[in-house]
């Protein structure tokens, strides 16, 4: 059975969603036109929305989808365009039973070209009070993610920033995480970020890894730079003994199931482990990523899962208790939302 109903209805949490993710060509051409930015004129990809549509369809790697994903940011300027999508994700979100949302965005990526932290966080605190009226059940937090892709020292200037505003200790963003490039980007490289962020009293650390790099990277993540959980993680599935110890660490993966076949990780849904975490009792939560990238939400991602994999209610039960639990809420909110 394909469950249409209890998946729409059943209590969700999402770890793993870059705002600037959910740009879709539509609004990202509207943005361009508001705010006077010129698109590339060498890539016929950019002829119109449809066409910037259809190229989405033919990314060939993670790095050919970061190219596009990057330019994308560059038509996001002011604090209301970051509300206006961080509003928009939350009304959609709300609306297929999602009750807890930690919203990934990367903040280097917007100073590196003059748009300050204080705007993209003011923007994305407006969404979040308007959504505390408009959804008063569901609970929204954010988190930075360094990008792999700058130099190092670009992420401690971030890192200090947003320490400096008293960010980390006063809620407004709840953890730290790391993105974009994979290959050739090992762990070991980013350690004095993480050290300075747990010296911070920064627990809550993730990071991208086991999305195109090896299970080792995933290790690592784990060991030299103490994150609590790792994104995306598919490739965990190479290393049994890695398997065991996160089943045992109950350490959770924010699998992105339509992600990694539209990033070409996997050929099909069906070829994620899925099936043999459930069965190891790893954690895991599903989510979607970049949504108007991959052409598919939450409930897209869920739906495609249980084309793939035809799980029971039960099985479905446990994956979104897991979520509830691996969340970086309080106590008394994981009580709530079991
Ligand atoms: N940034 C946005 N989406 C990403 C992904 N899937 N992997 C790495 N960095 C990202
Ligand atoms: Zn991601």
């Amino acid at each position: 059975d394909h469950l249409p109903v209890f998946l729409r209805e059943l209590p969700k949490c999402e770890h793993h969603l870059h705002i600037e993710g959910t740009l879709s060509p539509e609004l990202l051409f509207k943005l361009a036109t508001k705010n006077s930015i010129t698109l590339p004129s060498d890539d016929p990809a950019f002829a119109s929305p449809a066409t910037l549509k259809a190229r989405y369809e033919n990314f060939t790697s993670l790095d050919d989808f970061l190219h596009y994903y990057f330019i994308g940011f560059k038509v996001l300027i002011n604090a209301s365009d970051f509300e206006a999508l961080t509003y928009d994700y939350i009304q959609n979100a709300a609306s297929q039973s999602v009750k807890h949302a930690e919203i990934f965005f990367d903040p280097q990526a917007h100073t590196e070209r003059g748009i300050s932290y204080d705007t993209l966080i003011s923007g994305l605190k407006a969404a979040k009070t308007r959504a505390a009226a408009a959804f008063p059940d569901m609970s929204i937090e954010f988190i930075p993610c360094l990008v792999r892709h700058l130099p190092v020292p670009s992420a401690h200037t971030m890192l200090e920033e947003i320490l400096s505003a008293g960010h980390f200790h006063d809620g407004t963003v709840i953890g730290f995480g790391m993105s974009s490039t994979e290959k050739n980007m090992h762990p070991s490289l980013f350690t004095s970020v993480y050290k300075a962020a747990q010296e911070a009293g920064i627990k809550n650390l993730t990071a991208h890894y086991g999305e195109e790099g090896p299970a080792s990277y995933m290790e690592a993540a784990i060991e030299q730079l103490s994150v609590v959980r790792v994104d995306h993680g598919r490739r965990v599935i190479e290393d049994p003994s890695l398997v065991a110890r996160l089943a045992e660490s109950k350490l959770m993966l924010t699998l992105c199931p339509v992600s990694n076949v539209k990033l070409r990780g996997v050929s099909q849904i069906e070829d994620l482990p899925i099936r043999e975490l459930l069965d190891k009792g790893v954690r895991f939560s599903i989510n979607s990523d970049d949504p108007a990238y991959f052409g598919a939400d939450i409930l897209g991602n869920y739906q495609a899962v249980q084309l793939a994999f035809d799980l029971t209610i039960p099985e479905w039960e446990s994956i979104a208790l897991g979520s509830i639990e691996g969340s970086w809420c309080t106590e008394a909110r994981k009580q709530e939302l079991r």
